[in-house]
């Protein structure tokens, strides 16, 4: 048997607000000219060692299917640059590029994005997709071990600084 008890009357207030503006859900889309430099902005709050908004600009003229943007309240939140790559054999996916506001990670903004990428890569005929990232970054490991990557080998002194990269796979099953 549950007794209801009424609210006390500093709680009345929050309640009301949860309920009248529920949490704001990302949208997930395409990546256009105008967000380079959002993108960039992110870029450079997330890595020692950024891209530049050129590189953004190019890589959007390659690969505009796979490049998307998570917009929060209209801010641009996150943001993946995918790519594909052709072995003769297969075709893979590639992510060039992740990283998500440090103000709106752990919310699963980084995990939407990714699986958005993977789906249309999915949807352009990829067997799978592969992705370097740097041995220290045992935090972005993690996450992609949760999503499904497992480590495929290691590639010495992939990064301009001399560290190791991991290379880890994630294989397509329908
Ligand atoms: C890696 C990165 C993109 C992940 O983005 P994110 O939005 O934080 O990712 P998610 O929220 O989906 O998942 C991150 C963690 O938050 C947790 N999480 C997800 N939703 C959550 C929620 N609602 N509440 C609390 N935790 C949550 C997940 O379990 C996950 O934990 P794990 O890392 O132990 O697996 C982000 O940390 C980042 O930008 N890092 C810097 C750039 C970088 O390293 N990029 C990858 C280079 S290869």
């Amino acid at each position: 048997m549950y007794t209801i008890l009424p609210l006390a009357r500093e709680e009345a207030p929050m309640i009301h607000s949860l309920l009248s503006s529920p949490p704001a859900v990302p949208v997930i889309r395409r990546a256009l000219p105008a967000d380079i430099t959002a993108i960039a902005e992110i870029e450079e709050r997330s890595f020692g060692d950024p891209w530049d908004q050129e590189v953004f600009a190019e890589a959007l003229g390659y690969f505009p299917t796979t490049y998307f943007v998570a917009v929060l309240n209209g801010v641009v939140a996150g943001f993946v640059v995918g790519a594909f790559e052709e072995t003769g054999e297969n075709l893979y996916g590639h992510i060039c590029n992740l990283a998500v506001s440090p103000e709106y990670r752990h919310r699963g903004i980084g995990a939407m994005i990714l699986r958005r990428a993977e789906q249309q890569f999915a949807l352009e005929f990829a067997t799978g997709v592969q992705l370097e990232v740097r041995i220290s970054n045992t935090g972005a490991q993690r996450f992609y071990r949760r999503l499904g990557y497992r480590e495929a080998m290691t590639i010495d002194r992939y990064y301009a600084n001399g560290e190791d990269a991991i290379l880890m796979m994630k294989w397509f099953r329908f």
